[in-house]
């Protein structure tokens, strides 16, 4: 099966397209599982998501939700927390029930329960119907790094040095000594368990990432390569992370 692909002219462009893909999911399925990402580049989606409830074009009463990972050790009120994240970007602005939202918690007292309990949850409401993807400078999707197995789970997983400086030049983190080594993370195959995934990149640092997602062979070295397998797979990119992709 081939990655799909849609080219956009920018940012604001991937934004409203991925907005739209998972609006016409809860159109179609008013208690759609949505599986989330955090992270720079889903930010602009979560506005246009948020949009969409305010105008009333969407509700997402019956929605319910599972992100990819969270920092181990990180405290849900931690404001670097995926929870905090995701409640600032988007559960705070939405009708969604906070109930129906789960993320990973980075302080559970057996870390392990937890991604067990994890990938139950998601069995029991069914499976997840949308899940969006970004991608890592080193082809990692969720914190499934290079070597991550196809057929990984929820796991304890530890960050790699280019993970780790990534998430701390400014965006996020301050300094890489605040960045937890080790999170907890959807393996690759509870990711591709979903029924559909899309995956957005944006910008140019994004682009041999993507080249060895779309046209590299399926590798361990690039867990985003593993996605080529899945039945329905969409990769949203702007201009800028399609660089030299050959088959656009
Ligand atoms: C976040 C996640 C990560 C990010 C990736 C890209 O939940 O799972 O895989 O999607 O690190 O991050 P940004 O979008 O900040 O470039």
């Amino acid at each position: 099966m081939a990655v799909k692909l849609m080219v956009c002219k920018d940012k604001g462009e991937v934004a409203r397209k991925a907005a739209d893909i998972i609006a016409e999911q809860i159109k179609a399925k008013a208690d759609s599982v949505i599986g989330l990402a955090t992270g720079s580049t889903p930010e602009g989606t979560y506005a246009e998501l948020a949009k969409k409830n305010k105008v009333g074009g969407i509700s997402f009463k019956k929605v319910r939700t599972f992100n990819l990972d969270e920092y181990l050790g990180i405290d849900c009120e931690h404001d670097q927390s995926y929870r905090y994240f995701m409640n600032d970007r988007l559960f705070n602005h939405v009708d969604i029930r906070m109930w129906n939202t789960h993320v990973l918690n980075g302080m559970a007292a057996d870390p392990g329960l937890e991604c067990l309990a994890f990938e139950q949850k998601i069995l029991a409401e069914g499976g997840v119907d949308v899940w969006l993807l970004g991608i890592g400078n080193n082809g990692h999707i969720a914190f499934n790094e290079p070597g991550s197995a196809p057929n990984s789970r929820t796991r304890i997983v530890k960050l790699t040095e280019s993970t780790i400086k990534a998430n701390s030049d400014g965006r996020f983190f301050k300094n890489p000594l605040e960045v937890p080594h080790h999170a907890l993370s959807a393996g690759i195959g509870t990711i591709c368990e979903a029924r559909r995934i899309i995956l957005l990149a944006t910008g140019a640092n994004k682009a041999a990432a993507i080249k060895a997602a779309v046209e590299g062979p399926m590798t361990m070295d690039c867990p985003a390569s593993l996605l080529q397998n899945h039945a329905d797979v969409t990769f949203i990119l702007d201009e800028d992370a399609v660089g030299k992709l050959s088959r656009k």
